[in-house]
């Protein structure tokens, strides 16, 4: 029995091959590229090429004695030339082709339902992919999740979430993404910033991503998820922290006061619509900040029954354990 990721040499998606095989299971990885697979084969993972916008979709050899397929591919920081829509219909394509392959299960990481779904395209696309799931033939477990720690935090002006992270989001060859990131990358530590989209009052059960992947491994492995054919399971980190927070935390740990720069949704919905019709990768970039910037997740308990919020980590101890590393910064190729 092998399980498959779409999206294996992603931040998310490395730690959930990690997981599966530490669990002792059979994993197979769709990677775009040989050079892009060649950690993931290193550590054992059976990696198979394929490009989730080909029109033909992946083909039977993709899927051959898959039981579970995982889904965490996503076109939210994309490589140059990569169009975000053709890859959320390829994923709608390859779950079906999943599904009529035999696959027993399919399991996504998905986003919160908000009240601004529908103003950012990502989102939107996530939606559509559990709709899709739901109407076909087989047992779903879509995990909606909050902000991550090693994305948000360091999209909001710091780099020490980026530290020991070789696969990470954002250290993906993004144009629009490392523009941003040359004048903000390190306004936390440097300069005692932080950029926050939306109230720093704005609570949030911020996660990392390895418990993200945690979650998502328990949702492989176990024999009934939830007993429904069909579930949405919301996975909170272990605690509930404003804005304002996770800025203190920074400032006790790096010596220094953090102030909070907050931009409000509004900016957010005006940047995202102007740039719509000109430059898509930006427009979509603004309205996911849009998302953050208008919405909270304050959920608890942590672990959404599938990972024990006692042995997640705390926003205090990844800083920590991230601080203890040397400054070297990924750069995804
Ligand atoms: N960040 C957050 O705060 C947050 C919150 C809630 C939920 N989530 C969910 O968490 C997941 C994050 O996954 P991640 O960290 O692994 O993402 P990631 O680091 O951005 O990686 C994206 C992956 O998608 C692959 N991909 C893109 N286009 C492809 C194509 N045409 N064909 C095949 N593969 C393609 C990429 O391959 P290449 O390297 O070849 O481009 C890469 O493996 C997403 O599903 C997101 O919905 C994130």
């Amino acid at each position: 029995m092998v399980d498959l990721v779409l999206g294996a040499n992603g931040q998310l998606g490395w730690y959930v091959c990690e997981g599966l095989l530490d669990a002792g299971r059979q994993v197979r990885g769709l990677v775009r590229t040989s050079p892009r697979g060649q950690d993931l084969a290193r550590r054992g993972v059976e990696t198979v090429l394929g490009d989730l916008t080909a029109p033909t979709g992946l083909g039977p050899r993709v899927f051959d004695g898959v039981d579970t397929l995982v889904v965490t591919a996503n076109a939210v920081v994309p490589r140059s030339g990569d169009d975000p829509d053709a890859l959320d219909a390829g994923v709608g394509r390859a779950v079906e082709e999943a599904v009529a392959a035999g696959v027993r299960r399919v399991v996504i990481a998905s986003v919160p339902v908000t009240p601004v779904d529908r103003q950012v395209p990502f989102v939107q696309s996530r939606r559509a992919l559990e709709e899709r799931l739901r109407g076909l033939d087989v047992e779903t477990v879509a995990l909606r999740m909050p902000p991550y720690l090693e994305c948000w935090l360091a999209l909001v002006g710091s780099s020490i979430p980026l530290r020991g992270e070789p696969h990470a989001t954002i250290g993906r060859p993004s144009s629009f993404l490392r523009t941003f990131r040359a004048g903000t990358a390190t306004l936390v530590e440097r300069r005692g910033l932080m950029l926050v989209p939306g109230s720093p009052a704005h609570r949030n059960a911020f996660v990392s991503v390895r418990d993200v992947a945690r979650a998502m491994v328990e949702a492989v492995r176990r024999d009934a998820v939830t007993g429904l054919p069909h579930a949405e399971i919301e996975v909170a980190g272990p605690e509930v922290l404003t804005w304002q927070e996770v800025a203190d935390v920074f400032g006790r740990l790096l010596g220094r006061r953090v102030r909070i720069l907050s931009t409000p949704p509004r900016v957010y919905a005006a940047m995202a619509g102007v740039l719509g019709p000109v430059a898509t990768v930006p427009a979509r970039t603004m309205a996911l900040n849009l998302l953050i910037a208008s919405t909270e997740t304050p959920w608890s308990p942590g672990g959404g029954g599938l990972v024990d919020p006692a042995t997640m980590t705390t926003l205090d101890q990844f800083l920590t354990a991230k601080l203890a590393l040397p400054e070297e910064l990924p750069t995804v190729a």
